[in-house]
């Protein structure tokens, strides 16, 4: 099912302090707790705020049914409206504006960035496609790896700053812009590739920093050049790129705002692999991600896992998690197919259960 994401709704008001209840009234504070006793302020409080989040909640609906009734208008193939819009038949893929989505490999799922006026700048609606796609993968049965890509010229050039440059203070902190960005790094279990070609810079650096394994192209170009902006990095690249680079790197690149390029980002770890051209890095990711598409999904969910964990546990901590997840392997069917069949010399016929 095609998923429609809608960023998150405003907080729930706050309650009115104690200090507004005697203008709210011109009794004093004893006579009005007489007439007027706490638990009744309460239930009426109550009530207010289930109004108001009842209303917030009507607004959301609403949001939820234009957009799906935009997708189902969009869409070229004719759809019944009880038919479930499926991910096998990447009918998503044409009612997308920013992102193509398509299947070229038989259990790869590929997203490849699709705005390129802009650079594939990454505005709100295009994470917003990217976080439906993604949805979408991660709830397939037929899709194990996915690849997250963009043009020969750009993989991103950031995100939008047209789209940015008006914000206030409190529409970026009370809407959470940008927090839906890492929908990618809490709610995808499946291994992610980014193939990076071109520029990747800002949030393009920090989108492809996010994905389990980077390539790219030997000439690509990576960089944080927010500070050229009067600002800083947003998506995690001042904590993902240091873990990445180190401290000493990290700290010279996001205060000088300079481009690093696709070999220097092998050099360093950022990136996995390097390929001489574009046709070749999206040939190697797709090979990688047909490779890890051919495992028991079990286990790489849990081997993406504990890899991730060691961003965030200590060692020992962290060592400790991998044996527990190590042991309740034991408890897959995987595990028994897989050394049955290395055993046995024949390749083995994975249930991924
Ligand atoms: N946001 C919005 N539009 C962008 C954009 C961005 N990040 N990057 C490029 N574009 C647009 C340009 O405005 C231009 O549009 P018009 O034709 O309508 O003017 C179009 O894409 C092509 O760009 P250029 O003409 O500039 O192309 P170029 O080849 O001369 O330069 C570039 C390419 C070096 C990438 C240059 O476009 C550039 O410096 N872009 C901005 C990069 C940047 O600063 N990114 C960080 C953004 S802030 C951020 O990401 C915060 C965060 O942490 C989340």
């Amino acid at each position: 099912m095609t998923t429609i994401h809608v960023g998150n709704s405003s907080p729930p008001p706050s309650s009115p302090g104690p200090g507004l209840i005697p203008h709210a009234c011109s009794a004093s504070p004893d006579l009005f707790l007489k007439i007027f006793p706490i638990d009744f302020f309460f239930l009426l409080l109550f009530l207010v705020c289930h109004r108001v989040n009842k209303q917030t909640m009507n607004a959301t609906t609403a949001i939820l049914r234009r957009n799906a009734l935009r997708t189902l208008r969009t869409s070229s193939a004719p759809l019944s409206r009880f038919q479930p819009i499926s991910i096998r038949n990447y009918s998503a893929s044409t009612n997308y504006e920013y992102i193509l989505v398509s299947e070229p490999r038989p259990g790869v799922g590929q997203i490849t960035l699709n705005r390129p006026k802009a650079l594939n700048a990454l505005c709100t609606p295009l994470i917003t496609e990217l976080n439906s796609a993604l949805r979408d993968f991660q709830t397939s049965s037929t899709i194990s790896a996915i690849l997250l890509t963009g043009s020969e010229r750009a993989f991103a050039a950031g995100a939008d700053i047209k789209e940015m440059a008006p914000l206030t203070f409190s529409e970026a902190y009370q809407n959470s812009f940008i927090e839906s960005w890492s929908d990618l790094t809490t709610q995808l279990k499946k291994p992610l590739i980014a193939a990076v070609s071109g520029h990747a810079l800002g949030g393009g650096c920090e989108l492809a920093l996010m994905a389990d394994i980077l390539y790219c192209t030997a000439t690509a170009n990576f960089g944080q050049p927010e500070i050229k902006l009067g600002t800083i990095p947003g998506a995690g690249g001042s904590q993902r790129l240091t873990r990445a680079v180190g401290k000493a790197k990290a700290m010279e690149l996001i205060l000088t705002g300079k481009s690093f390029s696709g070999e220097e980002a092998e050099k360093w770890g950022v990136a996995a692999r390097v390929f001489k051209s574009h046709e070749e890095l999206i040939e190697g990711a797709l090979k990688t991600a047909e490779t890890i598409a051919g495992y028991s999904k079990v286990a790489v969910q849990a081997a993406k896992e504990v890899v991730n964990k060691s961003q965030d546990l200590g060692l020992r901590d962290g060592v400790e998690y991998e044996r527990r997840v190590f042991h309740a392997l034991f408890g897959s069917q995987d595990q028994k197919i897989g050394m049955k069949a290395f055993a046995e010399k024949k390749k083995a016929d994975w249930s991924h259960s």
